[in-house]
């Protein structure tokens, strides 16, 4: 008899806790099953830092949260989504106050706002710098209250914690459960559901230099795109400007917005050279170390193409001062950012420069969703940073991504709450015969791999990441992406005979890196195809061969979908607008 449940939820961070509590609160006789990789407090969640935007004080409105997030995502966001998004995003984080979240606080109380890029108005509420273990802890435990039991039925939340998902079962065009394994035991097994919501994050370790957990392989894109579900906007990956050399660990924008300043290798502030604004001592909003990440990012490629970087054995950085700021306000409000700095770059920022180069960081696409996180495909959902809804378009606003995880992940648990109310429980059998399948894939799968003249799997996933950084980094241009494409094509080929020694069923992890790194080619050959396509310039695609934007082309979504024979198909979808026509973004002006 197979594991059976009325919701699964694929990933535990943010939004698969999210979406398992609103689904708890809405029908507490379903039983949810969260399967995750990992244990749910070690989701990457957990290393958000600076904070979540939503309106706090009087002096801001839900309007000018939602014009910062248009503007920022370059128009290509969707307005309706938005502006629901904004409001939703206030009471989101309210409840996590009730439900626990320790925000920072004012002397008199009231909560603490700071500022992020592309901001108008200071709205990012914060846990010191380590918002993001404060928010899954609170959810982690607000979750915990709903602990149910049994794995064929039942109600509550069931966890299935550290096993992975090799595939979604579709049955009838409507997904109906999926096929995990167990990594303690290796034990394959099919969990049958009404429904199915994937919150799995995003997919930086594509790419060779991120802020992403080691976890974050894209896997739930990947399930959806060869379930037959489309991604949308797969073009556009945000580089954070400021990561740290070598390891990629993220030095959050708060030490920005708490006035840190970025210097090229002569101690010159250099973002005054591109359209950012003048430099000032206390930091300005949406001006300068404030402007939008893609903008940030992209003027320190030009600052090295000058020779104006300093150069490192990690390569080329330059330079974020918080010196100025005091121990006693570093301590107070970026506890974390010296933390970091101390083990993971032997400096201290009380006294010492840190060097810093922008970093891939976040997936502005995803899934194709709507706005209560349904795709296209019957019984599937999906919310965070998997997901595309739209509320980021080709450029995220910052501290937007853990609201959005929030308003997102509980609109999908409603919404799946309501859909298995609606339709007849499944038909199992087909469904537990397709999940055979793929139990006698995987067993396949690790008998055809164990040969030792095959390539290693971590050297494929190198030249993969290598290939992507060179074909679809922060510039592109169409040989550079047409080679990626190629290179793509060839790698996969060389995956079909990689070699594995790991042959135990015991935390396999080599077996894991395996299923990744299928998943992982065809979300990479997504990014590449999609840009491939989209001959412009916006928010975090530049293409040195379009420059300028397109409105009257390109202001659309990319949609890509798998076509039977492994070939893919784009298309585009209208981008809805309601009060803000595109325009030009303006900073530090
Ligand atoms: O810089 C940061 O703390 C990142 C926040 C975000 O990506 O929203």
């Amino acid at each position: 008899m197979p594991a059976w449940h009325n919701v699964v939820i694929i990933g535990g961070g943010g939004a698969g806790l999210r979406a398992a509590i609103a689904v708890a609160e809405a029908n507490p006789k379903l039983t949810v099953a969260i399967v995750s990789k990992v244990y749910p407090m070690r989701s990457h969640t957990v290393s958000a830092e600076g904070g979540a935007a939503a309106v706090a004080g009087d002096d801001d409105t839900f309007d000018e949260h939602a014009y910062d997030t248009v503007s920022g995502s370059d128009w290509l966001c969707d307005q309706d989504a938005v502006e629901a998004f904004v409001v939703e995003a206030r009471k989101e984080l309210l409840r996590l106050e009730h439900w626990g979240c320790p925000w920072s606080r004012e002397q008199d109380g009231r909560i603490a706002v700071r500022a992020f890029g592309g901001m108008k108005k200071k709205r990012t509420w914060f846990a010191a710098d380590k918002t993001g273990f404060h928010l899954l802890h609170t959810l982690f435990q607000t979750a915990l209250s709903y602990t149910g039991s049994g794995r064929r039925g039942g109600s509550g939340i069931v966890r299935y914690d550290e096993w992975f998902v090799t595939k979604l079962l579709v049955h009838d065009g409507r997904v109906r459960g999926v096929v995990a394994v167990e990594l303690a035991t290796g034990r394959v097994e099919t969990i049958v559901a009404d429904a199915v919501i994937v919150c799995t994050g995003g997919c930086g370790r594509v790419f060779p230099f991120t802020t992403n957990a080691n976890i974050k392989t894209g896997d739930g894109m990947a399930l959806a795109y060869q379930a037959g579900a489309p991604l949308k906007d797969m073009e556009f990956v945000q580089y954070h400007p400021t990561g740290l050399p070598f390891t990629g660990i993220l030095i959050t924008e708060a030490a920005r917005a708490e006035g840190g300043r970025l210097l090229n290798k002569d101690g010159y502030r250099y973002l005054q050279d591109y359209d950012l604004g003048t430099p000032t001592d206390e930091p300005v909003l949406r001006s300068m170390e404030l402007g939008p990440r893609d903008r940030l990012s992209q003027a320190f490629v030009h600052e090295m193409a000058k020779g104006r970087t300093a150069e490192t054995e990690a390569g080329h950085v330059v330079h974020l001062d918080l010196r100025h700021l005091g121990e006693k306000l570093i301590d107070e409000r970026l506890p974390f950012v010296r933390e970091l700095c101390a083990s993971y770059q032997n400096i201290d920022p009380v006294h010492e420069l840190v060097p810093v180069r922008p970093v891939v960081h976040y997936m502005m696409g995803g899934i194709h969703t709507d706005i209560n996180g349904a795709t296209p495909l019957t019984g599937l959902y999906a919310a965070g940073e998997v997901a595309c809804v739209s509320i980021n378009g080709a450029n995220r606003l910052g501290s937007n991504s853990l609201p959005e995880l929030l308003v997102f992940g509980a609109r999908a648990g409603k919404a799946v709450a309501d859909f298995v109310a609606t339709v007849p429980g499944a038909a199992t059998a087909p469904v537990i015969a397709q999940g055979r399948d793929e139990e006698n894939r995987l067993r396949r799968e690790l008998s055809d791999h164990q040969h030792s003249d095959g390539e290693r799997i971590a050297d494929i996933r190198t030249e993969m990441q290598e290939t992507m950084e060179a074909g679809a980094g922060i510039y592109r241009d169409e040989a550079s992406l047409t080679k990626a494409l190629d290179e793509l094509a060839e790698l996969k080929t060389r995956f079909a005979r990689a070699s594995m020694d790991d042959a135990s069923r015991t935390f396999n992890t080599e077996l894991i890196a395996m299923l990744e790194l299928s998943g992982m080619l065809d979300v990479a050959s997504c990014i590449v195809a999609s840009g491939l396509r989209r001959k412009e310039s916006r928010g975090a695609h530049q293409r040195t061969d379009y420059p300028d934007r397109n409105d009257e082309r390109y202001l659309a979504h990319s949609v890509i979908r798998r076509k039977p024979d492994g070939d893919w198909r784009v298309e585009y979808l209208p981008v809805s607008i309601t009060r803000w026509p595109p325009g030009e973004r303006v900073y530090g002006r």
